[in-house]
């Protein structure tokens, strides 16, 4: 398949007769003018419904270890999951200490998925770094030239998200917005730190899912476990109330009576919607 049987029908042709390479990236010439091109790949859409189909939760797994490089490239993977602005809201915590590792397993409470994973890995939402991040973005921003509207959009984003200074912010961000939409579409937040905390902890899910199935795609398999004790575990891992701790993922090679019984899941009826 060619870079064109994969770019909407409107820029065929011109994707078709113009791709360069200018300052290092690859551009297409669409009506006129030069823009970035980065074609869809063929992918092979069995081999990811394989991956998807055979992962399941594993709750004892065999000692094998998963090789560190499997494991970087499955946390590689995981960090490119979709997130909110592109802010990266997360952090994962591989636990390598082995004192922290035999208190993390007391934290899940005892969990054979913890006590038997070759790996764990605290996956944390993180509220507290947009400022930090969105100014990344614009330092790190992957073209030579960083768009207006970017520029715009990343150092408003500060301002429009969050709570601000002693929560103040939010309920007047919340009046004036929705004050806006009376008249047009507006966003709606996230303006309070409850807000904020789902907001991370949205992409941050995202980024488990990532992992999982990178750890299946490399042949191991994993437990996502929210059933810890999240106090002791912000003891445990010294988090501050800006982190979120969303899962905690024990990761291994799956015994053969690792799988406790067959997948359920309720017909496609009682979820999918046509609307
Ligand atoms: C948010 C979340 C929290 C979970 N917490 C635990 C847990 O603490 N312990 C556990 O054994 N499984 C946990 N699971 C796994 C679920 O029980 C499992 O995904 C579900 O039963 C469906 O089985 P499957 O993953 O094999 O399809 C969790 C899954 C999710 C998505």
């Amino acid at each position: 398949m060619s870079p064109s049987d994969s770019t909407p029908s409107s820029t065929r042709s011109s994707t078709r007769s113009a791709a360069t390479d200018l300052a290092g990236l690859r551009t297409v010439e669409i009506r006129g003018k030069q823009r970035y091109h980065e074609p869809a790949v063929p992918t092979d859409a069995q081999a990811f419904a394989d991956v998807v189909r055979s992962r399941r939760s594993v709750r004892v797994f065999t000692d094998t270890p998963i090789p560190p490089e499997v494991l970087d490239e499955c946390l590689d993977l995981a960090m490119l999951a979709p997130n909110s602005s592109g802010l990266q809201p997360w952090e994962f915590y591989v636990v390598r200490s082995e004192p922290i590792r035999s208190r993390l397993v007391q934290v899940c409470m005892g969990q054979l998925a913890a006590k038997t994973a070759a790996e764990l890995i605290v996956c944390v939402a993180r509220t507290d770094r947009i400022k930090e991040h969105a100014a990344q973005t614009l330092r790190e921003w992957p073209t030579p030239e960083t768009p207006g509207p970017a520029r715009q959009y990343y150092r408003a984003i500060p301002f429009l998200y969050g709570p601000g200074p002693f929560g103040l912010a939010a309920p007047l961000k919340r009046a004036l917005f929705a004050l806006a939409g009376l008249v047009r579409p507006v966003p709606r937040g996230p303006y309070t730190a409850s807000e904020l905390r789902l907001w991370a902890a949205k992409s941050t899910a995202l980024a488990c899912e990532n992992l999982v199935l990178a750890l299946r795609a490399h042949g191991f398999d994993s437990c996502m476990m929210e059933g810890f004790d999240e106090v002791r575990l912000r003891r445990l891992l010294d988090l501050d109330d800006a982190a979120l701790p969303i899962m905690v993922v024990g990761a291994g090679e799956r015994a053969p009576d690792g799988v406790f019984w067959p997948q359920l899941r309720f017909d496609r009826s009682q979820f999918v919607h046509e609307v």
